[in-house]
């Protein structure tokens, strides 16, 4: 896989894709904080709470990190073939766990979220990557209305899927994925370039106490609710035996940042579309059991330690 990173006088070219969502505010904070970056856009889809709230919280992160420049595109309310299933129960009715963020500063720029993907990567000088923290619909809609820039994307780098840690939306499936598992399925078919966070490699990346508490204690302006946004979630980790929520977006923007701490394997990944039982299943074929080509990075290890450093560092400086 052709990888592209920041050249020491480039800023890599990303677009964000998400439905913050407190681990999404997190990971696009993280984004935000990180100079290496250059966001090109948010496509907000729907997945944790309704479009609407999503997109609204968009702009409200983007207000709070003072880059209301940054374009904010709505895409898809719901997934490409079944009815939209939120996640309030975790994320609460606001999408961001109650935790006080300013008011939208600007508006939802015009423009569908897939035809400004598509437009952004056809139009870019250097290959753009995409970040999809959310259920994979916008991508899977901009695939299917331009099969052409599957090659012109540097790479999807997807929080999403289950290889060996099982579900956390059902016994078996991760939300992303069950969410839009057809979208998903898609994705994966297209012959993009695509790295895959799977809940093997976020359920390493836990916001333990101490971490919370390094972030909170930061010198950072937004420290303090880095910190709240970070920690959301104990109650329920608490109860899963964990020892904090996992920080399962921002091991996207992680991995896009610093790849070498990052570890998996190219392999060929399938998508349960047609059973309700096991709706949303990543099949990884990690021993090249069904010979099918690999279509995927899998990633399965992350060294938690480095990773929260960089992640406490950029915040804590915001
Ligand atoms: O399973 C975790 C994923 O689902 C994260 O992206 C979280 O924001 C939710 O969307
Ligand atoms: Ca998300």
């Amino acid at each position: 896989m052709v990888r592209f990173g920041a050249a020491a006088d480039k800023k890599r070219p990303i677009i964000i894709d998400t439905d913050p969502g407190v681990d999404d505010a997190v990971a696009i904070l993280l984004a935000l904080a990180s100079p290496e970056l250059d966001i090109r856009a948010m496509t907000v889809v729907a997945g944790n709470v309704e479009l609407p709230v999503a997109a609204a919280n968009a702009l409200r992160i983007c207000a709070l990190a003072g880059r209301a420049d940054i374009p904010v595109h709505a895409g898809a309310d719901r997934p490409l073939r079944r009815p939209l299933a939120t996640a309030t129960a975790f994320h609460g009715s606001d999408g961001l766990g109650g935790v006080p963020f300013p008011q939208p500063a600007g508006a939802i720029a015009d423009g569908h979220a897939a035809d400004v993907i598509v437009d952004i990567v056809r139009r870019s000088s250097q290959p753009v990557s995409i970040c999809a923290l959310g259920p994979l619909t916008n991508v899977a809609l901009a695939l299917e209305r331009a099969p052409d820039v599957a090659d012109a994307i540097a790479e999807i780098v997807l929080m999403g899927g289950s290889w060996r840690a099982g579900g956390n939306v059902t016994p078996a499936a991760e939300f992303n994925i069950w969410c839009d598992p057809d979208a998903a399925g898609a994705v994966l078919a297209s012959g993009a370039r695509i790295v895959v966070l799977p809940l093997d490699a976020t359920h390493q990346a836990l916001a333990t106490p101490e971490r919370v508490a390094a972030l909170a204690a930061a010198e950072g302006s937004l420290a303090d609710v880095a910190a709240r946004l970070l920690g959301h979630g104990k109650v329920w980790a608490d109860r899963r035996g964990m020892a904090g929520p996992a920080a399962h977006d921002s091991t996207v923007i992680g991995y896009v940042l610093s790849s070498e701490l990052f570890d998996g394997r190219h392999v060929h990944v399938a998508v349960e579309t047609a059973s309700e039982l096991t709706r949303g299943v990543t099949v990884v074929d990690w021993w090249g059991r069904t010979g099918q080509p690999a279509n995927a990075r899998v990633i399965t290890q992350l060294d938690a330690e480095r990773f929260f450093k960089l992640l406490i560092d950029r915040l804590g400086r915001l």
